[in-house]
């Protein structure tokens, strides 16, 4: 069977069109357009959104529906001069960025022959150092030097008859979001198939082996709502050996297995960067303000307790925001200065993920007190097909894995700025931690099968109302189901673990 996906410049083509159309209907008329605004922001839609995407991050609210377009591609607002000083607002004070240039080599694309080319060609193609693709590193300082290790992120999905590691029924604390048997989903083989590396077996999780490696220690997932998907598969999985205590407070999600000391924790963080709500220059309050050079404060505070930290981001820079550098306008997501102020917009939301993860990992890396192993899950490939989540795109239908990924360019940009962050941190950043890249992007391309999809909600109803001006009902095909594909993260990440935490 062949799937066709639209790529996603027809994304923001129908995304495009879209809104003359309505401008059309309602009468053209400016008033007519912030009514509609309104409507959108308080109907239905937004909220079950606000549910969906925004998860628990609840300090601010989107102030425009377009705020909420999780897949807008969001195109580089370059004005001026691109190798310049660049006048900054109305106080005329200067970001002089070529004190950044070293971050920003890569991001403004000035040299194509910058350290980073290479070493992204070399990273998908054949390696003599069987780690390479696990520890994306070179340096001696994460050689460590024992057997050769297979590639886990080049092989098959094959079949898997044993089924999954647990079901809807025997795991509690699945989010109703990700129940796609509980909400209804008619096909199941979805959650039989397991990853078959090329070189190697990926070992079925153990949870004992799991808990025993991790006897003692704190386990971290930091991120956004896929963080979330991730740790509650691990929950679930850990589940049917031990219920383990909920230790959590509203800043910091724990969970204890008493068998073994373990603690599993998850803390939100959208950008793995600073943010604020508050007004800054000509940017208003309530549009969120993300500092791309100054990490996560809460990430950065809990840190030195753990042990392996996860991080997981990249969705949430679909999402309206400024980008700020050095306490300075530099960017936006679906945000555009006013028309006189004098700001060179030239960080996009791709060079602004990068920007971010090169800082959250740089600071992760240097932290005396960090000595654990940090794990930069890659971008999550979504599959909405025909449209954007609220646009009418679905994922529909699709019941087994593909046999061939149909490419997505924004997938593949967000996850290539991702890996040249990660990259740029390793080589500015001591020994202290080892960084790691997970590099699923492209193994998960090939699932769009494992998604809710429509499966979302129990509540069938939601599945075919339109919205009150024929909106389609949203569908959720970038969240996994559990269990399903999902789960294969967390065997990856206990044979990362096993791999290269130091059993002290
Ligand atoms: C950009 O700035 C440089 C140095 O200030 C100048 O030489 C060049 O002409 C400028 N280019 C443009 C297109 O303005
Ligand atoms: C940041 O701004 C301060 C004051 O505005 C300036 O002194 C400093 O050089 C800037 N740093 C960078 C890296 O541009
Ligand atoms: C790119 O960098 C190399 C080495 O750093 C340099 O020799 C070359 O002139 C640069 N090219 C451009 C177009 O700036
Ligand atoms: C990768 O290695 C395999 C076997 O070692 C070889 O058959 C294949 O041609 C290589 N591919 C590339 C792109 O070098
Ligand atoms: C689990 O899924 C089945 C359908 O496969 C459904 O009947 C059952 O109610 C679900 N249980 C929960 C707790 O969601
Ligand atoms: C690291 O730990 C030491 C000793 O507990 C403490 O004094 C220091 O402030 C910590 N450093 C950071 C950056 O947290
Ligand atoms: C890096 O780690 C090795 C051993 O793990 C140690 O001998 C060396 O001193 C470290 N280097 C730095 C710069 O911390």
């Amino acid at each position: 069977m062949v799937f066709s996906y639209p790529n996603s410049k027809s994304f923001s083509m129908a995304a495009l069109r879209s809104l003359p159309s309505i401008i059309a209907i309602v009468g053209a008329s400016a008033i007519f357009l912030i009514v509609a605004s309104l409507i959108l922001v308080s109907g239905p839609i937004t909220s079950s959104v606000q549910e969906y995407f925004l998860g628990e991050n609840r300090g601010w609210k989107p102030e425009s529906p377009n705020s909420l377009n999780i897949v807008s591609q969001g195109k580089p607002h370059l004005k001026g001069n691109e190798t310049g000083s660049v006048d900054v607002g109305t106080s005329g004070a200067v970001l002089d960025l070529r004190k950044y240039d070293d971050d920003l080599s890569f991001t403004l694309g000035a040299n194509q022959s910058s350290p980073n080319a290479p070493f992204a060609k070399e990273f998908g193609g054949n390696s003599t150092d069987p780690d390479a693709d696990l520890v994306t590193s070179k340096s001696p300082m994460f050689s460590s030097g024992e057997h050769a290790r297979c590639d886990l992120y080049h092989g098959k999905w094959i079949r898997n008859p044993e089924g999954p590691l647990y079901t809807n029924n025997s795991c509690p604390i699945i989010t109703q979001l990700q129940n796609c048997q509980g909400n209804g989903r008619p096909d199941k083989e979805y959650e039989n198939w397991r990853w078959k590396p090329d070189q190697c077996e990926l070992p079925k999780f153990d949870a004992k082996k799991f808990l025993e490696l991790l006897r003692g220690k704190t386990l971290a997932f930091v991120g956004d709502s896929v963080a979330r998907n991730q740790m509650e598969s691990l929950l679930c999985i850990l589940w049917q050996v031990e219920v383990p205590k909920n230790r959590g407070n509203r800043r910091i999600h724990r969970w204890y297995f008493r068998s073994t000391s373990t603690m599993i924790v998850r803390i939100w963080s959208s950008w793995l960067a600073q943010n604020t709500p508050r007004a800054m220059e000509f940017a208003p309050k309530g549009v969120v303000k993300v500092h791309l050079d100054i990490p996560d404060e809460k990430m950065m505070e809990f840190l030195p307790g753990f042990d392996v930290v996860v991080l997981s981001s990249g969705h949430w820079f679909a999402k309206q925001s400024v980008y700020i550098l050095n306490e300075t306008i530099v960017g936006g997501q679906l945000w555009s200065p006013p028309p006189n102020a004098a700001v060179y917009m030239r960080i996009n939301n791709v060079e602004a993920f990068g920007l971010s993860m090169k800082t959250a990992l740089g600071a992760i890396a240097t932290h005396p007190n960090f000595t654990g192993l940090a794990i930069v899950r890659s971008y999550s490939p979504d599959h909405y097909e025909g449209g954007a989540w609220n646009t009418g795109g679905s994922c529909t239908g699709k019941v087994n894995p593909v046999s061939e990924v149909v490419n997505n360019g924004f997938t593949e940009v967000m996850h290539e700025k991702q890996l040249t962050g990660f990259q740029r941190a390793v080589e500015k950043t001591g020994n202290s931690s080892k960084l790691i890249f997970m590099d699923i992007t492209d193994v998960f391309g090939y699932r769009p099968d494992g998604h809710p999809g429509p499966y979302r909600s129990t509540d069938p109803n939601k599945k075919t109302r339109r919205g009150p001006n024929g909106e389609p009902p949203p569908q959720d095909c970038l969240h996994w189901c559990m269990p399903g594909p999902i789960d294969t993260w967390n065997e990856l990440l206990l044979e990362i673990i096993r791999r290269n935490l130091k059993i002290s």
